[in-house]
């Protein structure tokens, strides 16, 4: 555990000042589930939870159903999310940040996004796909200008590696930055970009030269506004609609030659680094999603009666919850173990990757048996159900689809192997 006098200075006045108020108010306890899991971890791991918890039952998921629906961008709430530390868990406190480990991160991450999976995302991107590299490639300068005001929800980030015609082969990007009178000149466009729309910076994956293919790939800090940097509509997606995702389009960008992150020709290095960081994100949103599907369904299952009784004494019920259930523990061990892992310097890809294949699949497999355990109430939007069934598909998606992560898994296996 690093030191994180920012942060339990921070947590300790509000888990006994705001929060109580927030769960009178709910007066429900029923999210206070699960506290004795809780042991194993830390007093700060424990206290964060608690904190993000009670965060996520009183401020964001009374309004998730509603930001899904309009697809609004929760401002209010990640700022609120910034004033916690939590917009940048990992990054040291003299930049700004929480200054906490992966394993703080993986456990604020997962209890987000149980209250809104689309805060989840956008807290994840800054978290690891943008602060992360600029920390560990960046510059004193560019740490000084592109994390610090990045890191209190003031000010979001992103990170542009996928292109229409590259999203699973990141080494074939055809964005180019060619160096001309000291500046570089971006053309190119790059899709799927979350948080593209209300970021003030993105880090961007460029070729400075084809002919090396991924050896030729740099990365540079592009903030936004900037001239010469348009953005693409706003993508209609099934899920996570509070949180944007859209095109980022450079045409003839000229951006100063200090702006590139790293050394020149190791963009795909810090890319493929930099997503190993991410999935233990994303495999966090989706315990986190994975979660609330179990909560919904519980909570439904023990008020329902059919066949004279709470369908909670139905074994066919019960088999479902103690499947779900059984996905979702095992899905964060797995996601902790590769937390723990990066917090202890050791090589984590294989574990991310089977980290995020696991959790996004307990994801897609609890919400879909919390639609099954509510029946027609779990197709309607009158309850959740449907809101983290559509949530979570993505995470089988980004950061790697669940057929890359095979690919990562396998490819390491071999390496193990020395084959
Ligand atoms: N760490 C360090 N180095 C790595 C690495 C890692 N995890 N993975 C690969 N490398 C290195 C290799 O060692 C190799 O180095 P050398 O050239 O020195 O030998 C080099 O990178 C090339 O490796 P591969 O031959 O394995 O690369 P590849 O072209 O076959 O691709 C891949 C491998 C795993 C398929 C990779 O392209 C990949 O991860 N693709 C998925 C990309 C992805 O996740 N995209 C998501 C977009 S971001 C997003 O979703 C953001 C959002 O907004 C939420």
């Amino acid at each position: 555990m690093q030191k994180c006098s920012r942060a339990c200075s921070l947590w300790r006045p509000l888990t006994s000042g705001l929060f109580p108020q927030v769960s009178k108010r709910l007066g429900n306890d029923f999210h206070k589930r699960n506290i004795a899991s809780l042991s194993a971890l830390s007093e700060t791991h424990q206290m964060l939870q608690k904190t993000c918890r009670d965060f996520a039952e009183g401020e964001l998921k009374p309004h998730a159903a509603r930001f899904d629906k309009e697809h609004l961008y929760p401002g209010e709430q990640i700022k609120k999310m910034g004033e916690l530390g939590l917009m940048a868990i990992a990054t040291p406190e003299d930049l700004g940040g929480s200054g906490l480990d992966y394993l703080a991160y993986s456990i604020a991450l997962e209890e987000i996004s149980r209250g809104c999976a689309s805060a989840g995302v956008i807290m994840s991107v800054n978290n690891s796909l943008y602060l992360g590299p600029i920390l560990g490639w960046g510059t004193d300068s560019q740490k000084q200008e592109y994390v610090a005001p990045f890191t209190n929800g003031s000010k979001i980030g992103c990170f542009a590696l996928s292109e229409p015609g590259n999203g699973s082969d990141a080494g074939a990007a055809s964005t180019t930055a060619k160096l001309e009178n000291d500046k570089w000149k971006v053309n190119g466009t790059k899709c799927w970009i979350t948080n593209g729309f209300e970021s003030e910076a993105s880090v961007v994956f460029a070729t400075t030269d084809k002919s090396l293919k991924h050896k030729g790939i740099s990365a540079f800090i592009i903030p936004k506004p900037y001239k010469g940097l348009e953005l693409g509509k706003k993508e209609d997606k099934l899920g996570i609609r509070a949180s944007s995702t859209c095109s980022l389009i450079y045409e003839d960008c000229y951006i100063p030659k200090e702006n590139i992150l790293g050394a020149p020709g190791s963009g795909f290095k810090i890319a493929m680094m930099t997503l190993d960081a991410g999935r233990i994100g994303i495999a966090s949103q989706a315990l986190g999603i994975a979660q609330a599907s179990l909560d919904v369904a519980i909570e439904y299952a023990s008020k329902r009666i059919a066949f004279g009784k709470p369908i909670m004494k139905l074994q066919m019920i019960q088999q479902k919850l103690a499947d779900m259930s059984l996905q979702l523990e095992s899905a964060r061990l797995l996601t902790w173990r590769a937390a723990w892992l990066k917090d202890n310097k050791k090589p984590y890809t294989k574990e991310a990757a089977m980290a995020k294949l696991a959790a996004s699949e307990a994801a897609t497999f609890a919400s879909h048996q919390c639609i099954q355990v509510l029946g027609g109430m779990g197709y309607v939007s009158d309850m959740p159900a449907e809101r983290h069934y559509r949530d979570a598909r993505i995470t089988e998606i980004y950061e790697g689809t669940s057929e890359i992560q095979k690919l990562v898994i396998a490819g390491q296996l071999i390496k193990e192997y020395g084959l």
